[in-house]
C-alpha cells in the first residue's frame, strides 16, 4: 500500500488550478449512458474515481476515449451489453447512480449495494422510494438492488432528507418518463445544478436544480452533447483553502467558482482569514491569529461535511475550544484518533466533537481511514513539526488529482514512498 511523506513547517504560496468536481463528474458520466449519440465532456479529473466509473460504464457496453488529458467521450449503444459486475460496483459509492439511467433508458439494473468510504450506514432507502413512485418495481436481493419497468411515469416524490444520490438519480430516470415529476425536498449541492444543466443539454427538461423544489418534464429521448465543461470541484479548493490557513500561507487558486466555496470562505473570515474573491479565482491570506471556531455540517448551503475532517485539522491549533457538530454522516470522526497521535486535544461524543486548540502538531505515522479524512492528514502533516507518514493513501487518490504535485508546487514538501 502505498503512503505519502509530508515535511511540515513550510508555508504554501503561488496559484494552484482547481480540477473538475469529482461528485459533479461522476453523476454526469452516468447520465450520459441516456445519451443516443455521442458525448463530449471536458474537465473530468482524472481521478481513482472516475477511473472506476470509466470501468464501469464500459463494463455495460459504452465506448469511451480519453481525447485530451480532461476530455473524455462517451457513446452508449441502443442496448446494454452487461450490468456493473460487483467487483467494481463495491469499489464506489456513486455507481449507485447508474440505477437510474440504466432503468429509464432500458427498463432494467442491476447493481450490488454500493462500497465507498466507511462514513456511516448510507442506506439507498430514498433512491428506491423515488424509483419506485416512477412505477419500477423494486427488490433488493441478496445485496443486489434489482430495478425494472415498462415505462416510467412522472410522479411527485417527497424525500425526507435532501439526499445528493437520491435527488441525482430520481432526476435523471425522471427525464425519461412520461410526464411530470417533481421532487421536494430535494438537495441543492451545485454539483446537482450541474448534472440538471447537463441534462438540459441533452434536451432534457429540467427547471428548478439549485431549490428546493425540481420540476422535470419527460421527453422521448435524450441526445448527445459537445464540450460539456464540468463545474471546478469546492472540496478540492476548500482543501487547498484550508492547507494554506493551516501553514501561514497565501495562495490564489484558479478555476473556482466562489460562491460554491462561500460556506467554507465565511467560516475562514470568522477564524481570522482574509478571502478574496474574484470571477474565477480566489485568493486566501493568513493576516492574522487563527480564531476558534463552531462548525455544524449541513446540506449546501450549508457548511459541507467532506471539508468538516480537514477544518478539525485547522481548528486542532486554533487558541480556546472549537465545536464541530456533524449532522450528515454518523461515522465521520475516525480521523480524530489519527490527529491525536498528532498530539491534537480531540473529544468525541456521538455526533459532537470539542477540539482544545494545542500549540503545534508534531509528525507521526498515522493512517487515512477514508478520502477525506486523508486530504486533513495531509493538511495536519503541512502543519506538523518534522514527517508525518500517512498510510492508505489509496484513499487520496480517489479524490484528488495529483496532490502532492499540487502542494509541491505551492511550496509543500510531500511526495510517495
Ligand atoms: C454525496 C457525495 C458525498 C457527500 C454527500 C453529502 C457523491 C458521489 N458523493 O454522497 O461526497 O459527502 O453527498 O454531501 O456525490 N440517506 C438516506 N437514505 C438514502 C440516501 C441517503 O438516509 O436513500 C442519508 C445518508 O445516510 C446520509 C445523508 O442521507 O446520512 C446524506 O447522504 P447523501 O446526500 O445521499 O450522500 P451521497 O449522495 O451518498
Amino acid at each position: 500500500m502505498s503512503k505519502l511523506v509530508v515535511r511540515g513547517g513550510r508555508v504554501l504560496s503561488g496559484r494552484v488550478r482547481v480540477s473538475g468536481a469529482k461528485n459533479a463528474a461522476l453523476a454526469i458520466l452516468c447520465a450520459s449512458v441516456m445519451a443516443q449519440s455521442d458525448v463530449s465532456l471536458e474537465n473530468i479529473p482524472k481521478i481513482e474515481d472516475l477511473r472506476v466509473m470509466t470501468e464501469l460504464i464500459k463494463s455495460i457496453g459504452a465506448v469511451l476515449k480519453w481525447t485530451e488529458d480532461d476530455s473524455l467521450t462517451i457513446s452508449m449503444p441502443d442496448a446494454y451489453t452487461g450490468m456493473p459486475t460487483y467487483a467494481l460496483a463495491k469499489k464506489l459509492r456513486a455507481s449507485n447512480l447508474l440505477i437510474g439511467p440504466m432503468l429509464a433508458r432500458f427498463g432494467r439494473a442491476e447493481i450490488c449495494l454500493p462500497g465507498g468510504c466507511d462514513i456511516g450506514l448510507r442506506p439507498m432507502d430514498l433512491h428506491f422510494k423515488g424509483f419506485a413512485a416512477l412505477g419500477a418495481r423494486m427488490v433488493l436481493e441478496k445485496g443486489i438492488m434489482k430495478a425494472e419497468a415498462g415505462h416510467l411515469k412522472g410522479a411527485r416524490v417527497y424525500l425526507d432528507f435532501p439526499s445528493v444520490g437520491a435527488t441525482e438519480n430520481i432526476m435523471m430516470a425522471a427525464c425519461l418518463a412520461r410526464g411530470q415529476t417533481v421532487i421536494e425536498n430535494c438537495a441543492k449541492e451545485p454539483e446537482i445544478v450541474d448534472l440538471a444543466s447537463f441534462l438540459n443539454c441533452l434536451g432534457g427538461k429540467v427547471r428548478g436544480a439549485g431549490t428546493d423544489i425540481i420540476k422535470i418534464e419527460g421527453v422521448e429521448y435524450l441526445n448527445g452533447c459537445t464540450h460539456y465543461n464540468v463545474i471546478p470541484d469546492r472540496i478540492e479548493a476548500g482543501t487547498f483553502m484550508i492547507a494554506a490557513a493551516a501553514t501561514g500561507g497565501d495562495i490564489k487558486l484558479e478555476n473556482v467558482i466562489p460562491l460554491h466555496v462561500e460556506p467554507l470562505s465565511a467560516k475562514l473570515r470568522e477564524a481570522g482569514l482574509e478571502v478574496i474573491e474574484e470571477e474565477d479565482s480566489l485568493r486566501i491570506r493568513v493576516v492574522d491569529d487563527l480564531r476558534s471556531l463552531d462548525i455544524k455540517t449541513m446540506p449546501y448551503p450549508g457548511f459541507p461535511t467532506d471539508l468538516q475532517s480537514q477544518m478539525m485539522t485547522l481548528l486542532s491549533t486554533a487558541p480556546g475550544t472549537s465545536e464541530i457538530i456533524e449532522n450528515i454522516f454518523e461515522n465521520r470522526f475516525r480521523v480524530a484518533d489519527e490527529l491525536r497521535r498528532m498530539g491534537a486535544a480531540i473529544k468525541v461524543k456521538g455526533r459532537m466533537a470539542l477540539i482544545r486548540g494545542v500549540p503545534k502538531l508534531y509528525g507521526a505515522q498515522v493512517r487515512a481511514t477514508d478520502l477525506r479524512a486523508g486530504a486533513a492528514l495531509v493538511v495536519a502533516g503541512l502543519m506538523a513539526e518534522g514527517e508525518t507518514e500517512i498510510s492508505g493513501s489509496d484513499y487520496i487518490d480517489r479524490g484528488y488529482y495529483k496532490l502532492e504535485d499540487k502542494l509541491s508546487s505551492l511550496g509543500g514538501s510531500v511526495f510517495r514512498s
